[in-house]
């Protein structure tokens, strides 16, 4: 048994769509979330930065006692997961692997599309796990840069955001993928404009569901779950504002956020 919390950041809130399935899968543990809306958004940074604030973040969780970190945001898995993996010692898992995995179960056609930020386009990660698992699956990538300002900005129900997921739905149905992958944490809040834009024919994946699944399997594995009798306690620290981050928060967790502590980013960048 192993008391530790578990560490899950983001760039932002959207890694609370990732953080709620964690919550729901795993009760009985304790959650520590960190949010850098000081630094959001990162999908149109340069993976190079990117790698540097995911370093340092990770970093900081490690120095407060994690027992293993999730690394909730597309972006930041797709620019530094393997370097995070090798600069600390509890085991970190991303988002990209499981929803690619997810992917490559659900196509019939071998044809997947991928919607995602341009940082995680960029990195070319989707497509190589896929071909991993699946050498003769093709991916076709779509960055949407519109997407996350439109859903932070219009909650998930603006007329143009209709239009936008239109304009970069087009490519992926003409090229007759049957699953797509929905490689961003902020995308699940839209699902029913996705669903509708691509029709039920088209198998949507998130990574939310299959990533908590992941983080159950690894600590039973290593044997570093917590007491499953227990009901587990989750906190929040955000490098932007606490209230901003409460009252949007929420809208992203579905569950009560009560408190968020401000950390500063220069503490961040102290411990790389
Ligand atoms: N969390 C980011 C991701 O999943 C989206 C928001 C951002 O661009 O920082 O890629």
């Amino acid at each position: 048994m192993d008391s530790r919390p578990i560490g899950v950041f983001d760039s932002g809130m959207g890694g609370l769509t990732v953080l709620h399935e964690c919550l729901v899968t795993l009760p009985h543990e304790d959650f520590v979330y960190l949010g850098d809306g000081a630094r959001l958004p990162y999908g149109p940074r340069p993976l190079v930065e990117i790698r540097r604030f995911a370093a340092e973040i990770a970093g900081y969780l490690e120095q407060q006692g994690v027992k293993l970190i999730v690394a909730a945001c597309n972006s930041a898995t797709a620019a530094a997961l393997p370097d995070l993996q090798q600069l600390l010692t509890v085991p970190v898992i991303g988002v990209l692997a499981p929803e690619a995995h997810a992917a490559v179960l659900a196509t019939r056609n071998r044809r997947i599309g991928l919607l995602a930020t341009e940082a995680t386009v960029a990195s070319g990660r989707y497509p190589e796990l896929v071909r991993a698992l699946d050498a003769g699956a093709e991916v076709v990538s779509i960055a949407c840069p519109r997407l996350v300002p439109l859903i932070e900005a219009d909650g998930a129900f603006g007329e143009e955001i209709a239009v936008a997921v239109r304009e970069y739905a087009a490519p992926l149905k003409d090229a007759g993928v049957d699953t797509v992958i929905l490689g961003c944490t902020h995308y699940p809040l839209i699902r029913p404009v996705l669903q509708r834009v691509f029709g039920r024919g088209v198998t949507l994946v998130f990574s939310a569901e299959e990533t908590a699944r992941e983080v159950a399997e690894t600590l039973e594995r290593k044997g570093i779950e917590n007491a499953d009798s227990r009901e587990g306690a989750y906190r929040f620290l955000t490098t932007g504002d606490p209230g901003l981050f409460c009252e949007m928060g929420r809208r992203f967790l579905q569950l009560p956020i009560g408190s968020a502590e401000y950390v500063e980013v220069a503490t961040l960048e102290a411990v790389a």
